[in-house]
């Protein structure tokens, strides 16, 4: 489902809502909620607007557990790190115990943190399937999400719930949940705003399946939601909205 607003200060609010809804229905059903977070710049500002006193009494924060769905191959204080962005934006406003965390560990060997994280999602999700309540994604330009980017092998991966890939074009590795593990979610989210994510929107929802150059559309949730949340603006190449 498609969800287009004016511009992002209609649609984080919308998407804020969704989340909160998602947390209330998680955390009636099985008393906690999973959360994947997205990286990039876009999600920052719908984290700072979800620990305003608006949003921050509607969700019961000690029961939402955090993971990420991709993290660049810095250290954890480094200015690129998805953790530290939403570790000022969302974690420290809310005072959450270290429990509720889950960190990719960039401090180990790429492969050792991806099977690190694996074990940490198995150990979470404990004899049930890996199923979270909801995933966060944004979009790259080149119709990349996560860290599932153009022409990588991590496209093809079919078993593995995490993976570490190196990415040419941004010269590092990264750590990333792979698409049979997002597509096991109960609810996926796409957080889309700008002209230029305008033409990969175009790719991905008008042209035929080839995931190879449009990694995005791999993203099909078996038995679960599929919403974008998108600006006009990203949506301007869209023949029919
Ligand atoms: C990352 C992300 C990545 C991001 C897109 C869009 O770590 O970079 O997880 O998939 O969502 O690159 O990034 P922007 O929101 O900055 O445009």
């Amino acid at each position: 489902m498609i969800h287009v607003f004016d511009g992002a200060d209609d649609l984080l609010p919308a998407l804020a809502d969704f989340v909160v809804a998602q947390a209330k229905e998680a955390i009636y059903l099985h008393g906690r909620f999973s959360l994947v977070l997205s990286g990039g710049s876009s999600p920052k500002k719908l984290y700072e607007l979800l620990v305003t006193d608006k949003y921050r009494k509607q969700i019961e924060w000690s029961r939402v557990f955090f993971f990420f769905g991709d993290e660049r191959y810095v250290p954890a204080d480094h200015p690129d790190s998805n953790y530290l962005m939403a570790k000022k934006a969302l974690f420290d406003p809310l005072d959450l115990s270290p429990g509720q965390i889950f960190r990719m560990k960039t401090e180990l060997e790429p492969a050792a943190a991806a099977e690190d994280y694996e074990k940490d999602l198995l150990g979470y999700f404990s004899d049930k399937p890996v199923r979270f309540d909801l995933v966060l994604l944004g979009l790259g330009d080149d119709a990349h999400t996560a860290s599932l980017f153009p022409h990588t092998a991590v496209l093809h991966e079919k078993e593995s719930l995490v993976k570490e890939i190196y990415i040419d074009k941004v010269k590092m590795f990264r750590i990333t949940l792979t698409a049979p593990c997002i597509n096991q979610a109960a609810n996926v989210a796409f957080l889309v705003y700008g002209a230029s994510k305008a033409e990969a929107m175009h790719h991905i929802h008008e042209d035929a399946q080839n995931i190879v150059e449009y990694p995005a559309q791999l993203i099909r949730p078996q038995g679960g939601s599929l919403h974008w949340f998108v600006d006009q603006a990203a949506t301007q190449k869209l023949t029919n909205k």
